[in-house]
């Protein structure tokens, strides 16, 4: 099972989102069964930089290093590679699905519904904001995370990967 998290720039909310979900699978002894990546819709800016170092400071709050990570673009080639693309906001998943190759469109889903999570669809961009909306996208994507745990946990779901 591969997952990539998706956002625009691969330099906030995927990088945390890749960190969490690492940690939360790692936690509940999936690593062996489960990869996770992450890119940017646009990652042309930022590819080969590290995270911003308001996420790095976020995840490493929260016990989860993120400062090896390094930021790159999305390519039409990772949805046959991953069997999620798990995008962190809708315009992140509308590129997401123009990338797509044909067939393969959706395999890239809104993540927080898509872990089942009540009352957020999207998590915020944190990149013009403080340390504040920092903790707010990642408060999101560590639910997402724990919440995906348990539904990979879940083997029998036949409703993991989209059709
Ligand atoms: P991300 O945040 O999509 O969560 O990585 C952003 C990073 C950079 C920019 C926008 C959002 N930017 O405009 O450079």
């Amino acid at each position: 099972m591969k997952l990539l998290v998706v956002c625009l720039g691969n330099i906030c909310r995927s990088p945390m989102g890749e960190g969490a979900l690492r940690a939360r699978i790692a936690e509940a002894g999936l690593g062996s069964w489960v990869q996770v990546d992450s890119a940017g819709t646009s990652g042309h800016w930022h590819a080969g930089r590290s995270p911003d170092p308001r996420a790095v400071a976020c995840a490493r709050q929260h016990g989860v290093d993120i400062a090896a990570q390094r930021a790159r673009q999305l390519l039409a080639e990772d949805f046959e590679e991953y069997d999620l693309v798990l995008c962190a906001d809708a315009d992140n998943l509308r590129e997401a699905r123009e990338l797509a190759p044909a067939g393969f469109e959706a395999r890239a889903v809104l993540w927080l519904p898509w872990a089942g999570i009540d009352g957020a669809d999207v998590v915020p961009d944190p990149y013009y904001g403080d340390m504040g909306d920092f903790e707010h996208s990642w408060a999101l994507l560590d639910t997402a995370a724990q919440a995906t745990v348990r539904r990979l946990s879940r083997r029998g779901d036949s409703g993991i990967i989209p059709a």
